[in-house]
């Protein structure tokens, strides 16, 4: 039987999530608190909600580059070499060919391409700085650091929140964009709160086998 039901964006955004959930957990995890971490600072820095939303679903979608990185680089115990981590560089580049290939998503394709590049100008992959780096991506790079540092590591183990707001303030101005950091520092006291809920969620979608079902239903 053939289903005559048109396929929405939201159902492919969906399919891409769940090929990279299958790759690697910790991505699966990780994308969705930095989601929900990027969304909160995105309504504190624009009021537009189609804005705050498309940077919710790029948040989501920032690492999918990674389905592309070997796993002997992708899933290696430890700290990776320098040639190591020249591939797994590659991701943001390899997440923007897979996304822009829908014309309707290309902003988010950009925010994904951008997310590691550096405000001096020191990042990847392209050495944008400043404000030549999207807004959507500078967001993202600074809840993406907050939740990496503030994770476990087979190299590291987690730092708490405290310690994380102390090695990400000293990346304000060099690694970091400062509107961004002062808005996830004024977000402190419900940072906590919200990423529980978050680790809750994700254990409760894992166990339903409902991985991959994350993103919002708005586009
Ligand atoms: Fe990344
Ligand atoms: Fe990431």
């Amino acid at each position: 039987m053939i289903c005559e039901k048109p396929i929405t964006i939201h159902d492919l955004v969906d399919v891409v999530v769940t090929v990279l959930d299958a790759r690697d957990p910790y991505t699966f995890a990780h994308s969705w608190r930095v989601a929900e971490l990027s969304e909160m600072m995105a309504e504190r820095i624009g009021p537009r909600k189609e804005w705050v939303e498309r940077i919710h679903v790029a948040a989501h979608l920032h690492d999918i580059g990674k389905i592309g990185v070997p796993d002997y680089v992708l899933h290696k115990d430890g700290t990776l070499s320098p040639d190591e981590f020249a591939v797994m560089k590659t991701h943001p580049v390899i997440g923007h060919s897979i996304v822009s290939k829908l014309a309707v998503l290309e902003d988010i394709s950009l925010y994904i391409r951008h997310h590691h590049e550096r405000v001096d100008g020191k990042g990847y992959p392209d050495g944008l700085s400043g404000n030549a780096i999207p807004m959507g991506a500078r967001i993202i790079a600074v809840a993406d650091t907050f939740d990496a540092v503030t994770s476990h590591r087979s190299y590291r183990p987690a730092r708490s929140k405290e310690q994380a707001f102390e090695v990400i303030s000293a990346c304000m101005g060099t690694q970091l964009c400062e509107e961004c950091m002062e808005c996830l520092l004024s977000m402190k006291d419900e940072i906590g709160p919200i990423l529980e809920n978050v680790n809750a969620e994700v254990d409760l979608a894992v166990r339903e086998g409902r991985i991959g079902r994350t993103i919002k239903s708005f586009l």
